[in-house]
């Protein structure tokens, strides 16, 4: 049986818990209590429930049962203040509250899985470094450090324990959201993996999108004094996979000048800033609004690498247009489908409406030919509405028509609230919308 629940999945028969395709080790009283809360998330399970199904009734201390329950918030990507999965009910005990659903075991589910590390004390000897051979990848890595500043010097280590936990919990929940990796953490800096073990063509939108998000979630961490933190992203060819069981060895998984300067831009980056290596930005196109901080001299990188800050993503309309801007490239071929979607924009100018559904490989180029029909067609009367969808975004029903409204509205990127509800009216007064439908637009929006 395997019990699904966000973007997790629970395998008691293999002892693995996975986030999308990372397995996340977790230590075998951790994974107990997991198993137990969910199987038992119809009540409310007691403190004795829990020391007889982990501890086999053993007694053992507040302390350590406190810590268990943490880790496996965790685990989960929950802490205490959110109680998102796991909630205590004071007096009580505690349950487990997310959506679970249950299906049937299948052999092959985990077969591509690697581990996510949550915290490097509690390192298991993951098999994904050593079942794999050395491989030459693309890889993009984050490198993310949280910075605990002045007014934390003196706080207890305790606190600090508790903040970093959190910080942690933070960093695999935002790595797990944009499919990146949590290679390895140590004390307040994690190093996240774009590109590995499973690779994605918008693996540097995918980092940046994550480390901005880290941003905001770090940020949003409820602390005594707020906090902060700051990445730096590279993207670069890497030896990656061999490795040996030795402790010390296990962090050259990646070998390459990449994690290097992904650490240095982190070192030098503000605050709440997001730095970004020349070779991610070429990758990225039009896709964030970035600030050039000039070039610097790294140790150990031969010649000064250009630094970008990603500041937020842009407004561009379509993934395809700020990936490639002005410079297309003349079309080849494609004569006949092209003129086939000429012919069906005469009927439908003769009145015959038509609908064309373009589908395709990924690359195959649907996007190049529907650019090639809009330039035909340019200089004729139309009324033109786009709406994307974009993989990061498969979370949100309604993305693509919140974008259309967006930009025929013409929101602009420091609108105040109320100006973008004037110009969202002023948009819909133009059509009949009703004031309710109208209300429920701008909630979207
Ligand atoms: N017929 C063509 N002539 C010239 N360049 C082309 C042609 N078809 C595709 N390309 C180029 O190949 C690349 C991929 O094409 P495109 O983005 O249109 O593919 P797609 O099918 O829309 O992909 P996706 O499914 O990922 O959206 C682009 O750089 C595009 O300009
Ligand atoms: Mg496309």
């Amino acid at each position: 049986m395997l019990y699904f629940f966000e973007n997790f999945v629970l395998d008691p028969a293999r002892r693995e818990l996975r986030c999308g395709n990372a397995l996340i080790a977790v230590q075998p009283q951790v994974f107990d209590l997991l198993e137990y809360l969910i199987t038992n998330r119809d009540r409310v399970v007691s403190k004795d429930d829990i020391l007889e199904a982990v501890w086999g009734g053993r007694t053992v201390s507040e302390s350590a049962l406190t810590t268990r329950i943490n880790a496996t918030r965790a685990a989960v990507g929950d802490d205490g203040d959110q109680q998102r999965l796991i909630r205590t009910i004071p007096r009580k005990g505690i349950r487990f509250v997310g959506i679970v659903q249950e299906g049937p075991s299948s052999p092959h589910e985990s077969a591509a899985a690697a581990p996510v590390q949550m915290e490097t004390a509690e390192r298991t000897t993951p098999g994904w470094d050593k079942a794999k051979s050395a491989e030459r990848r693309q890889l993009t890595i984050a490198s993310c450090e949280l910075l605990l500043g002045a007014e934390n010097a003196g706080m207890d280590p305790e606190d600090i324990r508790e903040i970093l936990r959190s910080y942690h919990s933070r960093v695999a929940e935002t790595a797990c959201r944009h499919h990146g990796q949590v290679a390895h953490t140590y004390g307040n800096t994690a190093v996240l993996y774009f590109g590995y073990p499973e690779a994605h063509e918008d693996d540097p939108d995918r980092a940046v999108r994550a480390a901005l998000d880290l941003v905001a979630a770090t940020a949003a961490l409820k602390t005594p004094t707020p906090l902060q933190t700051r990445v730096g992203i590279a993207t670069g060819l890497v030896v990656v996979g061999e490795m040996t069981d030795a402790g010390s060895a296990q962090e050259r998984g990646i070998i390459g000048e990449t994690p290097n300067i992904a650490a240095q831009l982190q070192a030098l980056a503000e605050p709440d800033v997001v730095v970004i290596a020349e070779s991610t930005r070429k990758l990225l196109g039009n896709l964030f609004d970035l600030q050039d901080l000039g070039t610097k001299d790294l140790k150990g990188i031969v010649g000064p690498v250009r630094a970008w800050a990603a500041l937020r993503p842009s407004l561009a309309a379509s993934r395809f247009e700020a990936l490639h801007g002005s410079g297309l490239t003349d079309l080849v071929g494609r004569d006949e489908e092209l003129e086939l979607l000429l012919r069906r924009w005469s009927r439908a100018k003769a009145g015959e409406g038509q609908v064309i559904l373009l589908s395709g490989e990924p690359g195959i180029g649907k996007s190049r030919l529907t650019a090639a029909l809009v330039e035909a067609i340019a200089s004729e009367p139309q009324v033109r509405l786009r709406n994307f969808c974009a993989p990061q975004h498969v979370d949100s029903a309604l993305y693509p028509t919140i974008g259309q409204l967006e930009r025929a509205a013409g929101f602009a990127r420091d609108d105040t609230s109320k100006t973008k509800l004037d110009k969202l009216d002023a948009l819909l007064a133009q059509s009949a919308t009703s004031p309710h439908d109208a209300a429920l637009s701008s909630r979207s929006c």
